[in-house]
């Protein structure tokens, strides 16, 4: 019987753990505040907003709104980002993805400092990453580490594909998978006999994009699939990069689409605005 890994139940876990975290810093008169920008009103991007600032009233931090108009230029916002940066009562800082067309999404990341980067996508801490050194990790791929290790997966040794190469999820989740002594191999849209690729995974990560590409004819009877892809289709119904059904009576563990990856990225989210403020606070060890 496959094991259904509980994305909520795991994330859920996280977030009360946070939550004792964040009593204790305030008993010690640490406490922080998450600035959340979003330029326009996209509305799936005004749900992700609406379930951060929901997160951090749960594990008891502060989040600050800012909400501006699609019209935004490149320069309100920087200088949006520079007084938030100097604001030593922000602790971090999150620009929701996507903005604007009139605005470049790499200036922004860019102009978030290091510190409040709790999105973790300033090259400054992708570097750190990718050299072992501390620092903040992008959340999808970070959640996607504590689906594994929660749910007792060995992941050193064995043989992992991650399909998908994006900044935000395909990149970090190799290389943190490669931190964990995995065997890594990064496929995507332009690889070769992608089916037989997949079919070395023991581990198998999908972060492609596209809705139920990765069906059972490309799976190793006893793999763990872990889908970071959601979509919905024409009935209006979430599905992932992954035929859940298809895959189910072959795989050893698998994520569900919705309730697998989806509520892990806002629990690491929520780990970093939780070691932004430890760190803007002075504390090594609570
Ligand atoms: N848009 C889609 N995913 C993300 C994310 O993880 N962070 C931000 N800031 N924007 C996003």
């Amino acid at each position: 019987m496959a094991h259904i890994i509980d994305g909520k139940r795991i994330s859920q876990e996280i977030k009360d753990e946070l939550r004792e975290q964040t009593a204790k810093l305030k008993e010690q008169g640490i406490s922080g505040c998450l600035a959340v920008i979003q330029a326009g009103a996209d509305p799936a991007s005004s749900v992700y907003v609406r379930n951060k600032k929901r997160a951090c009233e749960y594990i008891g931090i502060e989040s600050r709104s800012f909400e501006l108009p699609e019209e935004t230029t490149e320069d309100e916002l920087l200088a949006l980002i520079s007084q938030l940066n100097a604001d030593e009562t922000v602790t971090g800082i999150l620009v929701q993805l996507p903005v604007p067309p009139q605005i470049d999404e790499n200036k922004i990341i860019q102009a978030i400092s290091p510190q409040k980067d709790v999105d973790g996508f300033h090259p400054h801490n992708v570097g750190a990453l990718l050299s072992g050194l501390a620092g903040f990790v992008s959340c999808t791929p970070a959640g996607v580490i504590q689906l594994l290790k929660r749910s007792g997966i060995e992941i050193a040794g064995k043989s992992c594909v991650v399909v998908g190469r994006s900044n935000i999820v395909g990149k970090p989740m190799a290389v943190l998978m490669l931190r964990e002594n995995a065997t890594v191999t990064i496929a995507h849209s332009k690889t070769e006999n992608l089916r037989s690729v997949c079919q070395q995974a023991d581990i198998l990560i999908v972060a492609a994009g596209r809705p139920k590409m990765i069906d059972a004819s490309y799976i190793k009877e006893g793999a763990v699939i872990i889908d970071v892809g959601i979509h919905r289709n024409a009935e209006n119904k979430l599905c992932g990069d992954v035929d859940y059904d298809s895959v189910l009576p072959l795989v050893r563990a698998v994520t569900p689409v919705p309730g697998g990856v989806g509520p892990m990225t806002i629990a690491m989210l929520m780990h970093n605005c939780v070691e932004a403020l430890k760190q803007q606070g002075g504390v090594q060890e609570i």
